[in-house]
């Protein structure tokens, strides 16, 4: 079947919020708390979908965190669907939309025993720019310039 993506900025539904929330406990096994509220609240939300016969498979989610940089902060890609692809081809869309908007710079966190991750984000450009604690966790942190 053929998946397909969309993007969606700055408004974001509740039903659409509550199809992401779902989406966001089967990939990491417990909700995200503020994923409405990240949504919401902070400047230039983004979510780059992508969907299989109408259900939502995979999401990357993002908001600018100055005039030029920007965090791709949250993704996955449902189990069933994964090793297709599906992830790279969101990255590519959100940084192509990233540079149509005029953001110079993407930044990710990865938690460091995250390789299918932080082997996604060398492939698509990204460089190790640190590391930091978080919430008990190690996280390698990313940057990427768009230009
Ligand atoms: C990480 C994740 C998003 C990858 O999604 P995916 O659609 O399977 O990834 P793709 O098929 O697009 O693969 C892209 C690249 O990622 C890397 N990769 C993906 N899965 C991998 C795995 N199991 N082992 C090693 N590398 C892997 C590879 O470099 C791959 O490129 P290649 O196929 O040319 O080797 C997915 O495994 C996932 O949702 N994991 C749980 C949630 C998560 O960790 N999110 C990120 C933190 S917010």
């Amino acid at each position: 079947m053929t998946v397909d993506y969309s993007l969606t900025v700055d408004s974001f539904d509740e039903r659409f919020v509550a199809a992401l929330a779902q989406l966001g406990e089967a990939v990491f096994g417990a909700p995200k708390a503020d994923l409405g509220w990240r949504l919401g609240h902070m400047p230039s939300a983004s979510v780059v979908c992508a969907s299989e016969a109408g259900r939502l498979v995979a999401f990357k989610a993002g908001y600018a965190v100055g005039r030029s940089r920007y965090y791709s902060w949250l993704g996955g890609v449902h189990p069933h669907f994964r090793r297709r692809g599906i992830a790279a081809e969101l990255m590519r869309r959100q940084h192509a939309w990233l540079r149509e908007r005029g953001f110079e710079t993407v930044e990710t966190a990865t938690n460091q025993g995250n390789l299918p991750m932080i082997r996604a984000n060398l492939e698509h450009g990204f460089m190790v720019c640190g590391l930091r604690h978080k919430s008990g966790r190690m996280q390698v942190l990313f940057s990427k310039d768009l230009g």
